[in-house]
């Protein structure tokens, strides 16, 4: 009998994340773009026993609104998944949705399902991804961080129109850590990385994030997904090399929130769910705004671009006005020119200290 499976609440938040984010991305691409290249590595079944729709059939469903809009865009997908009961059950469910969905629509999608460890695709992958005209998103959602070599990740970036979401599921790394050898450190934390740097979960993802960052040449930012005990149970990491594709997934996740670095005291999610946790910037942000500032007079537009375009701070367009709003109450900033009340078109400095 086939497995039953049932996502877990972090799951939907991930699904959600994905969801808005493709949303977007589908858009744009297929605006600029002659090709749309969606890659799941480790799809699963595009529908949980719940109901609820996994990866694929969110791809899938995002292309669409985005081929109503822009019919004349190639529009491909390649999903893998090692079990073959997944797999089966996938094409079936992607038959289903095409079947119900407009014509033209299943005319224009091209779709590869494989069967096998994505790894044994990955090179091929990535030749359809780099091909001319072509932008291309991969979702790498596996269930253990040391199946995916660090060196995938870093290959797929290669390419300056493909961005990855990547679930890093650390978990098996940090249990294990006594038992890795060099070789196998080094393969999913990178080459020069050695056994006595496994310290802790947080020390394991903040030099994988930044070695990213270093070898890929990408804005990567990353989402910890915390249980209600709030022990880390992965990072969501995306990469990519648009400063858009950056400021978007920005506002994707602090859309799914009230405040914007926390989503557990969100009145949507019961106390006793999981939560997600989304990092905060190492520095208040009235200090990242006195490097930025220092004595001179600065318009706000140049704020949003280089607080929004910089992946070490999280700040949102809207979160970066409503902080202004409360320094400039407090007096810390001043309001120098523009409308009463602050906007991109007002100009800003730093009050003197009393
Ligand atoms: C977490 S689930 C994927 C869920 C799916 N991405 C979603 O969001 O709906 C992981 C799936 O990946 C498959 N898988 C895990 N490692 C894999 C690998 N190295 N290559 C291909 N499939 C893999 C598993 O069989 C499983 O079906």
């Amino acid at each position: 009998m086939a497995e039953v499976w049932n996502p877990k609440e972090h799951s939907q938040i991930k699904e959600s994340i994905l969801e808005k984010y493709l949303a977007v991305w589908y858009m744009k691409i297929t605006y600029r773009f002659r090709r749309a290249y969606y890659v799941d590595t480790c799809s699963g079944p595009g529908v949980f026993d719940s109901g609820m729709q996994g990866s694929p059939m969110i791809a899938l469903k995002n292309a669409f609104k985005a081929w109503k809009k822009h019919p004349s865009c190639v529009y491909e997908f390649v999903f893998c998944d090692a079990n073959a009961d997944v797999l089966r059950r996938l094409e079936e469910n992607v038959t289903n949705y095409l079947s119900s969905s407009e014509k033209g629509f299943s005319g224009a999608v091209r779709i590869r399902f494989h069967e096998c460890d994505f790894l044994e695709q990955f090179d091929r992958i990535l030749n359809e991804a780099k091909k001319n005209g072509t932008a291309a998103f991969l979702f790498i959602d596996p269930f253990n961080a040391s199946t995916v070599p660090f060196d995938a990740i870093e290959k797929a970036m290669k390419g300056t129109s493909t961005e990855v979401l990547f679930n890093f599921m650390h978990s098996d790394i940090n249990r294990n850590k006594r038992l890795m050898n060099l070789e196998k450190t080094e393969r999913i934390m990178g080459k020069g990385y050695g056994q006595e740097k496994l310290k802790s979960v947080s020390v394991i993802r903040d030099s994988f994030v930044s070695d990213l960052r270093e070898r890929t040449g990408a804005y990567v930012m990353y989402y910890t997904m915390k249980t209600s005990s709030k022990s880390p149970l992965y990072d969501l990491i995306h990469l990519t090399k648009h400063c858009h594709g950056l400021s978007i997934m920005k506002e994707v996740m602090s859309s799914l929130s009230k405040s914007p670095h926390y989503f557990s005291n969100d009145e949507r999610y019961a106390k006793d769910q999981l939560t997600i946790l989304v990092q905060t910037s190492q520095d208040s942000f009235y200090e990242v705004l006195k490097n930025i500032c220092g004595s001179e007079e600065v318009g706000v537009q140049r704020l949003y671009d280089e607080i929004e375009h910089d992946d070490t701070l999280f700040w949102t367009k809207s979160s970066i006005l409503s902080q202004l709003r409360d320094l400039i109450s407090s007096g810390r900033i001043e309001l120098v020119a523009g409308p009463k009340t602050v906007n991109k078109n007002s100009i800003i400095r730093i009050a003197e200290e009393t």
